[in-house]
């Protein structure tokens, strides 16, 4: 278990939502910054641990899988991640406080689990669907948020909007937020955005970027900028 946050993870995790043959050279065009990679399930199902290994040896590596099953299963897998040599991982905070409770002590000075509370995706609709009583993302969050701390947790993937609340409870936690938007950048389909500098503000210890940076015309350009923002903005 870590007592401190994982100070030194990169300010950008690019998200690597691509085919393998198209890593190489966007990890080309960004040789040099300071950036890490975010490897989601499209990657990982298509190129599996041994990409990631190769990966995590030069880069800091954020493998985003949001494992959620039985205890027994997710302690497993969770030590499997631990030797890939990756910075930080994801599960569902939603898997309940007997999933979660054997991470922490799973954890290194250069990895931590990460909680994900409620998918952005999800409204109150979609939470009544569930059956969840109390229909409303923000509670569910704050709900979901307490049960995994009082598992030992410190790590949140959370919105931009959420991380003030979260990280105001939580100080020494790690917060990492996708959903960001350079001003004037388009949205994709997030609907949700902050920029880089609001977003840091806020509290986010890094960012997930993909398309911003992945489609850009210049994507070390694009990077560049928003490694700028966060350093001066
Ligand atoms: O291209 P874009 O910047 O929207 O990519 C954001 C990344 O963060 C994607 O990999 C997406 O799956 C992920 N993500 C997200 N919202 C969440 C959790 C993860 O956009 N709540």
């Amino acid at each position: 278990m870590i007592d401190q946050p994982t100070t030194d993870l990169p300010p950008i995790f690019v998200a690597l939502d691509m085919s393998e043959a198209e890593v190489a050279p966007l990890m080309g065009a960004l040789d040099g910054l300071n950036v890490g990679y975010k490897v989601g399930m499209e990657l990982f199902y298509q190129s599996g641990a041994s990409l990631v290994k190769r990966l995590a040896a030069d880069h800091p590596i954020f493998l985003d899988l949001k494992l959620h099953d039985i205890p027994n299963t997710v302690r497993s897998a969770g030590a499997r991640i631990a030797d890939l040599g990756v910075r930080v991982t994801t599960v569902h905070a939603a898997g309940g406080a007997a999933m979660l409770a054997p991470l922490p002590a799973l954890e290194r000075d250069d990895f931590q689990f990460l909680a994900v509370t409620v998918l952005t995706s999800m409204n109150n609709s979609d939470l009544a669907g569930l059956g969840v009583l109390d229909a409303n993302p923000a509670a569910r969050v704050q709900r979901l948020f307490q049960l995994a701390t009082g598992s030992g947790i410190t790590g949140f993937i959370c919105s931009p909007l959420e991380v003030a609340a979260l990280s105001g409870q939580l100080p020494n936690g790690t917060f990492i937020t996708p959903g960001v938007r350079p001003a004037g950048a388009a949205l994709n389909d997030q609907n949700r955005v902050a920029t880089p500098a609001q977003a840091k503000q806020s509290g986010a210890t890094s960012l997930v970027i993909g398309r911003p940076i992945t489609q850009a015309q210049d994507p070390r350009a694009a990077a560049q900028a928003i490694l700028d923002e966060l350093a001066h903005g």
